[in-house]
């Protein structure tokens, strides 16, 4: 066992390997979770269904070790699975059943007894939005309703832990806004561990507070987010009434590092001298300022300073998508 537990870890692994014949989908994956809601970020291929698949028992670890709750993931699989709820990033759902059966069912398949299989199947439904619906067919659903549906399945036995491979995968705006507060809720009044997939800084940032990114079987950064957006420089942001690029030559003349987009420019705090020396460029350049704030970086930044000092050619998250990883993992 690698669980000598100082802190009160929900997942462990030590050097997991996933191999699919020669490709190998994981490459020596070594994680210590603690509760909360922890997102799995990574490009396709990166790997993220196949470790889920893995701390599940779903399939056969190449080779090293893992733990979920305390269960050996090599040989506690069904154990473990009766503490999870996963939904997956495949359509799981059959077409033919209404809402509450096939909720109903999921619980049964786990050893739920029917009676409170079928309570349970009320308020899981209830909980993801589906209250309305719930006697209606699946095939007759918005990707947006089969999505909280495999939420109710996942939900249904009142898991300890949630993993959710892609949940707001399809999803269009609303559904996506339902299902990401529906995951903060589980964690923040249920108190539950989430674990969720995604290759979209923004929905993991609304719901998470730590992250790990994958990137070609291996981790290459897994850290909280708040500690993440320390390591981006703190900017003022400013929009200015006209005259833009005079204010930024002035802004620059005055030895401050500016980045402009259009008529916003972010400026980099240098010192507590740099928003009134700001204010005076505005002057200056006889500029009108129209709003002036603290600039927080967002995941996307964030990431583009990480890939930055993995030394990749990344300008966008959809870069990142299909960036060639030849660095080293880090972990600090
Ligand atoms: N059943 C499988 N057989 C062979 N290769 C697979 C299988 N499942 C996944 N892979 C490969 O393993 C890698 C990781 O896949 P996956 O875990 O699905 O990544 P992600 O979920 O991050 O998109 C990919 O290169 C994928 O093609
Ligand atoms: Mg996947």
């Amino acid at each position: 066992m690698i669980n000598d537990s100082k802190t009160n870890l929900v997942i462990e692994t030590k050097n997991l390997v996933k191999m699919y014949g020669p490709h190998i989908a994981l490459e020596g994956l070594n994680l210590s979770l603690e509760p909360g809601a922890i997102g799995i970020l990574g490009p396709n291929g990166a790997g993220k269904s196949t470790f889920f698949k893995c701390i599940l028992g779903l399939i056969t670890t190449t080779s090293g070790e893992g733990n979920v709750l305390g269960y050996d993931i090599r040989t506690q699989g069904d154990l473990i699975r009766s503490k999870i709820g996963y939904m997956p990033e495949y359509d799981s759902l059959d077409p033919e059943l209404i809402a509450v059966d096939q909720v109903r069912y999921s619980g049964e398949l786990i050893g739920m007894n029917p009676s409170q299989a079928t309570q349970r199947a009320h308020e899981v439904l209830e909980y993801v939005g589906l209250k309305e619906q719930r006697y209606r067919k699946i095939g007759t659903f918005s990707s947006g309703m089969k999505q909280a549906t495999k939420l109710a399945c996942a939900l249904i036995h009142d898991p300890e832990i949630l993993i959710c491979d892609e949940p707001t995968n399809g999803l269009d705006q609303r559904a996506r806004d339902f299902m990401l507060k529906t995951l903060r809720n589980t964690v923040e009044q249920g108190g539950r561990t989430v674990l969720m997939s995604g290759h979209v800084m923004d929905d993991i940032q609304e719901v998470c507070e730590s992250i790990v990114m994958i990137h070609k079987g291996k981790i290459v950064v897994h850290r909280r987010i708040d500690e993440l957006a320390k390591q981006v420089d703190e900017e003022i942001e400013i929009s200015v009434w006209g005259g833009s690029s005079r204010m930024q030559d002035t802004l620059e003349s005055r030895g401050l590092i500016v980045r402009r987009l259009g008529r916003v420019m972010r400026i980099k705090v240098e010192s507590e001298e740099t928003i009134p020396i700001i204010l005076e460029c505005a002057v200056e350049s006889n500029v009108q300022i129209r709003r002036l704030g603290e600039y927080k970086p967002d995941l996307e930044d964030i990431f583009l300073l990480i890939m930055d000092k993995l030394g990749a050619e990344v300008k966008t998250t959809s870069d990142l998508m299909t960036f060639e990883h030849t660095g080293e993992a880090t972990r600090e």
